[in-house]
């Protein structure tokens, strides 16, 4: 069992969820099948968050990039996560978790869209941990959408391009509103960020497993937190004081 102190809990978790096709191909299933299994360690995964205290759990589910994985795979997955939201929202509503979504979700299906909206709407006002879905998602889009909507201000004079800052980008970002990450978890062992939150993981501390994201257990998550707390942040200074 791991211990955790409870006063240094990573306010702001993001997770790139990946090997499920991996972990599906080794056990001589389609790929479809590890997204199943991939979807339980979602649950867990959130439900873990939220039981340790996680105020902000940020989940890469579908990048801008899976636009090229074939149609019966994308499918698939929308369906999946159709069926995610259909059957958490009871959970979501008792466990004060509020659905939000980062990326070009206008994108996605229609019915996608309806069921997001809807779970979006009635966990509204849950207060106690928010999960956002990448979906659609790449950083370089966002940086691309926010130096837009910067332009077009400045543009129309209601910016003067001397008051772009950091906060004014952050902003602009999808993430408006949210700490960056304190943390960030990749699966399935590779050292990349995909065009995951390029802006916002500036600073966050990072936890590469070679677990495949099917067999990413609570267990393993709670070690994963215990290991950030045992890391010093320095955001740059030396650590000293000095
Ligand atoms: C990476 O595995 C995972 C994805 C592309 C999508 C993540 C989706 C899920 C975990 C399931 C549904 C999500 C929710 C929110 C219910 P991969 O297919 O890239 O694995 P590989 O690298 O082994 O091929």
């Amino acid at each position: 069992m791991t211990t955790l102190n409870s006063h240094n809990i990573p306010r702001h978790v993001a997770i790139i969820m990946d090997g499920n096709g991996r972990w599906a191909r080794q056990k001589g299933f389609g790929r479809v099948f590890g997204h199943e299994k991939g979807a339980e360690t979602v649950r867990d995964v959130v439900t873990a968050s939220r039981e340790i205290g996680v105020r902000w759990l940020t989940l890469y589910a579908f990048s801008e990039e899976n636009w090229k994985r074939p149609q019966h795979e994308i499918q698939a997955l929308m369906k999946l996560l159709r069926r995610f939201l259909k059957r958490e929202l009871d959970e979501m509503q008792e466990n004060g978790i509020k659905l939000n979504t980062i990326g070009r979700i206008e994108k996605l299906p229609a019915a996608t869209q309806e069921i997001l909206l809807h779970t979006i709407q009635k966990t509204r006002e849950n207060q106690d941990m928010v999960l956002t879905l990448a979906l659609s998602y790449g950083g370089r889009q966002e940086i691309i959408d926010a130096v837009q909507a910067i332009a077009r201000k400045v543009a129309n004079h209601e910016l003067d391009s001397s008051d772009i800052t950091e906060t004014l980008i952050s902003n602009a970002l999808y993430t408006q509103g949210m700490p960056d990450p304190d943390f960030l978890i990749r699966t399935s062992g590779e050292y990349r960020i995909s065009n995951f939150l390029l802006w916002q993981l500036s600073y966050t501390e990072l936890y590469i497993t070679p677990t495949l994201w099917p067999d990413f257990t609570k267990a393993e998550y709670l070690r994963a937190i215990s290991e950030y707390q045992h890391r010093e942040r320095r955001f740059g200074s030396t650590g000293t004081g000095q």
